[in-house]
């Protein structure tokens, strides 16, 4: 009877433990609170002609960005061609695919919170002549189109782009 008793009590006592264990819980959120992003970066054949790859992880890493993955290559024409599609047809696309198979380039995946965005704003704007003191166009492209480096423009191409380079990030 009393070894009954005794039972009762372990399971009643275990059965409080849980219900209380539970009550108390924090809740699992199921959304994420920052806003953690990858991005494509590419620094073109300029600058990595120029011995300026350094230079210019050096800025990525002093942003705070997370290098989460990296390689030197070479693009032939037709992956320029590809990787470059939305501009088909424009005045400077000729321009554009010559010039990104004219040399290495590194290819790097970028993490941060707002990385499409903060990727931009490091890298400055397009023409070299027009971007802000300090912008990676600013200190290191030369021309519209010698312009050291690419990000990609939104978190859908940034998905697209990094696809295209990396098939296993
Ligand atoms: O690279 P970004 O996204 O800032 O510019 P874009 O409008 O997507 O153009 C892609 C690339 O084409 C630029 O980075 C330039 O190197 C080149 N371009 C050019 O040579 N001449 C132009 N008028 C516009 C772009
Ligand atoms: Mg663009």
């Amino acid at each position: 009877m009393r070894r009954i008793l005794s039972l009762v009590l372990s399971v009643s006592a275990l059965l409080l433990m849980s219900i209380t264990w539970l009550l108390l819980r924090k809740p699992v959120s199921t959304e994420r609170k920052d806003h953690m992003e990858r991005t494509l970066a590419i620094i073109k054949p300029d600058a990595v002609m120029a011995k300026n790859t350094g230079n210019i992880v050096n800025v990525i890493e002093n942003n705070d960005f997370s290098i989460v993955a990296m390689y030197k290559t070479r693009l032939t024409r037709e992956k320029a061609e590809n990787f470059y599609a939305v501009h088909k047809g424009k005045g400077f696309f000729n321009e554009l695919v010559n010039f990104m198979a004219s040399g290495p380039i590194v290819v790097l995946v970028l993490e941060k919170e707002d990385a499409v965005k903060a990727w931009r704003n490091v890298m400055g704007d397009t023409n070299p002549a027009n971007a802000a003191p300090g912008t990676i166009r600013n200190l290191y492209g030369t021309s519209i189109g010698s312009n050291a480096v690419h990000g990609s423009d939104a978190t859908t191409t940034a998905t697209d782009e990094i696809a295209f380079f990396f098939p296993n990030v």
